[in-house]
């Protein structure tokens, strides 16, 4: 991807399901399938790492008939290696958690490949870089918080934006010497008039809960915010790129 500059970065767009209405989650999932989602964003909570309580694998086999789109579980509980195997089992393709929550990480990041999912770091917006520099090569996805794990209609917080910028940079120096990709991904107050910046900052994947699943009817609903959001990635694009520097 951005080894070759000439190339578009590819956008991927992952609706975050703690904000749509749980009494009808088949239903929505299928909705932002046919509204043009990339992923579905499944996000767990335990009330133990985090102070709220979500749902589980049982919730996650549940949903999977209903979407083709890959499963980006976001795992926001301590332990975490007992619900790797739960969550491969139940459907996911992608599963991340948080470094502060596993005793171990690099056995946890083995257990989620091991499983046959991808798998992910999660940064907390106060979470130093450093807890990357051992992981690169068995990471497939990093994922910045850009709100404090918990809840869903927080607002950004600015000081994800240069950080971005800093993860980009190592990822575009660890696939050019020859390491493999590694996407990058935010999650939180992500909305329309942010997601260009967001952009041009480096990430390339973006979670987005009340921005999709709060979209008026009369605004298109959720093909509406998907399209506005793909037409203000293919902006970012058009205004010189990411900003720092490519
Ligand atoms: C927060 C969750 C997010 C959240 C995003 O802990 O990980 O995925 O649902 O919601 P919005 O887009 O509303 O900030
Ligand atoms: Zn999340």
């Amino acid at each position: 991807m951005s080894s070759n500059p000439s190339a578009a970065p590819a956008f991927r767009i992952a609706p975050s399901i703690l904000s749509a209405d749980f009494a009808r989650l088949g239903e929505e999932v299928r909705a932002i399938e046919a509204a043009g989602a990339d992923l579905v964003h499944f996000d767990v909570m335990d009330n133990h790492y985090v102070p709220n309580l979500t749902v589980g694998p049982m919730v996650c086999a549940a949903v999977r008939p209903h979407v083709s789109l890959p499963i980006d579980v976001h795992l926001m509980v301590r332990p975490v290696d007992r619900l790797v195997a739960d969550f491969a089992k139940a459907g996911a393709n992608l599963i991340s958690f948080h470094p502060e929550a596993s005793e171990h990480v690099d056995r946890s990041l083995s257990l989620i490949r091991d499983a046959g999912c991808r798998a992910g770091l999660v940064l907390n917006p106060a979470t130093p870089l450093n807890c990357l520099d051992h992981v690169m090569d068995r990471l497939d996805l990093i994922l910045l918080m850009s709100v404090n794990p918990g809840f869903g209609g927080q607002s950004f917080i600015a000081s994800t934006l240069p950080k971005l910028a800093a993860v980009r940079e190592r990822i575009d120096a660890h696939v050019a010497a020859g390491g493999q990709p590694i996407w990058l991904e935010v999650d939180g107050g992500v909305k329309l008039d942010n997601i260009a910046q967001i952009a041009r900052a480096g990430a390339d994947t973006f979670v987005a809960g009340s921005a999709v699943f709060g979209a008026p009817d009369a605004d298109g609903g959720y093909r509406g915010v998907i399209s506005r959001f793909r037409a203000a990635l293919q902006e970012s694009i058009g205004e010189g790129g990411r900003e720092n520097g490519e």
